[in-house]
């Protein structure tokens, strides 16, 4: 049965653990969907496998691209697509072109933004109510890294207080589900107990409705991972075996046999 906005609702009642992971292929979505991951996420991470230094440089058409193969990969998972930076900050009427275009032209269910500042959560109502379902961002927001950095949010009592906030007015504003990303675990604690709606933690701590990580951090194939991702394989140093074998094999005549 596809995963739907409810279910994933109903799981937060019941306690039951949100998986998610990002891809931006046909072949990850895949796999991912059929090791039952319940979220599948077209990040915008992404600029990692297009060697961009930040998200920012990513287009609405570069995320559309991606999306397309993902869903052709997922049978089972609920896909949200990331809006890229400066697709929907500049007005609510831009933020309904951008995210309509990623439902119409791609299949994904929903549409992922970040921040929760007054103009964005009265952009997440808006969206909401055009049918456009919204996943909230909050805590470290990876669009906003010449302002913020990468570092902790949310240490000081002001930024957890604001943080505490903006994941509130999401909620109230319609979103399904809000990503906290690297805030203290505490916070991540009260904001999860606090929504009706499921909190997905990224370096967030356990306490969160749901956990997702980049899958190229989980994988090993990123070329530097943030602190608090866990490195499950490291596939960079499997591939490099292989293509050291296939290389060492050709040069001697050993390959084809
Ligand atoms: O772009 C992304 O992959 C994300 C996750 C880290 C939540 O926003």
């Amino acid at each position: 049965m596809p995963v739907t906005i409810q279910q994933l609702i109903q799981w937060k009642q019941q306690g039951r653990s949100i998986v998610s992971l990002t891809a931006w292929d046909y072949i990850t979505a895949q796999l991912l969907d059929a090791a039952g991951v319940d979220l599948i996420l077209v990040g915008d991470s992404m600029a990692v496998v297009l060697g961009y230094e930040t998200t920012l440089p990513i287009t609405l058409d570069e995320m559309l691209y991606h999306a397309k193969a993902v869903r052709r990969g997922v049978k089972r998972a609920l896909m949200v697509v990331d809006l890229p930076f400066l697709t929907y900050q500049e007005s609510i009427k831009q933020a309904i072109h951008s995210a309509g275009r990623v439902l119409k032209e791609t299949g994904a269910q929903a549409v992922k933004l970040e921040g929760g500042y007054p103009a964005m959560v009265a952009t997440v109502a808006r969206l909401v109510q055009a049918g456009i379902p919204v996943m909230g961002h909050v805590g470290l927001t990876p669009q906003s890294v010449h302002q913020l950095g990468l570092r902790q949010q949310g240490k000081s009592e002001k930024e957890s207080d604001r943080i505490f906030q903006e994941a509130v007015a999401l909620a109230e504003a319609g979103a399904f589900a809000i990503v906290l990303e690297h805030i203290p675990a505490d916070l991540a604690l009260q904001i999860t107990q606090k929504l009706n709606i499921p909190t997905i933690g990224i370096g967030a701590g356990v306490h969160c409705d749901g956990q997702v990580l980049v899958t190229s951090d989980l994988l090993g194939l990123s070329e530097k991972q943030p602190p608090f991702a866990k490195v499950y394989t490291n596939l960079r140093q499997i591939i490099n075996s292989a293509v050291q074998e296939f290389s060492t094999e050709v040069r001697e005549k050993k390959f084809p046999q």
